[in-house]
């Protein structure tokens, strides 16, 4: 993949849209459950926030679809050596894989009928965001600890 000195600012919305999409459905989720049993059933849905967390979840897909296609065309900046470098590396690399399998398991579930993606969904929810948690501290012992220009990367468009 191309190595670049840093990201596009293209790459960073796509960042921060798609940090905040995962976060909000993350928080917007309680009854979802309820939610899909009343769909599958053919009943009518009570739980207000059911289409905002589908169509949230939705718009996250497209974007990281979008995000992956980018970032194999355009790359990004260079890994460091070492075993940091190769932790943040697998780090990364499994952050997408859950961006892509949470919402297409819960795609799965709702559009697909598929309940026992139901489950699985939430447990990828819960492990993405706890990722998500501990790269974000990463990030921020690189700022104020190591005091390198990682986080600012993710800022500043190169
Ligand atoms: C970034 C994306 C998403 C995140 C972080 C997320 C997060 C969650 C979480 C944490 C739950 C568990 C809620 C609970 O047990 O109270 C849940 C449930 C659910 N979500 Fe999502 N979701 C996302 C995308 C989607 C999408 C795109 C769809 C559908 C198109 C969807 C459909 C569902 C359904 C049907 C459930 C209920 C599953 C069950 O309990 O059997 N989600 N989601
Ligand atoms: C759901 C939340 C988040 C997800 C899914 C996520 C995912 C990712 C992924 C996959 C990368 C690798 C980009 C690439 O090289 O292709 C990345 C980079 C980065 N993220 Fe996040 N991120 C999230 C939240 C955050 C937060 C809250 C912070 C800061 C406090 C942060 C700071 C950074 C920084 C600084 C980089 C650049 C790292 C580098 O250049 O080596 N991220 N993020």
């Amino acid at each position: 993949m191309k190595t670049t000195t840093g990201y596009s600012g293209a790459q960073i919305a796509l960042h921060w849209l798609i940090a905040g999409g995962v976060l909000f459905n993350y928080i917007v989720s309680s009854g979802m459950g309820r939610a899909l049993h009343q769909r599958l059933e053919g009943a009518e849905i009570s739980v207000p926030i059911a289409g905002l967390h589908v169509w949230i979840g939705a718009a996250v897909l497209a974007l990281v679809v979008l995000r992956i296609g980018l970032r194999l065309l355009r790359g990004g900046p260079a890994v460091e050596k070492g075993a940091l470098g190769k932790a943040a590396s697998a780090v990364h690399g499994l952050l997408y894989l859950l961006m892509l399998a949470v919402p297409v398991s819960g795609a799965a579930a709702w559009f697909g009928g598929v309940e026992a993606a139901g489950d699985p969904h939430g447990m990828l929810a819960n492990l993405l965001v706890l990722l998500a948690g501990a790269h974000a501290l990463a990030a921020l012992f690189h700022h104020y600890v190591m005091k390198d220009g990682v986080l600012r990367r993710m800022l500043r468009p190169a």
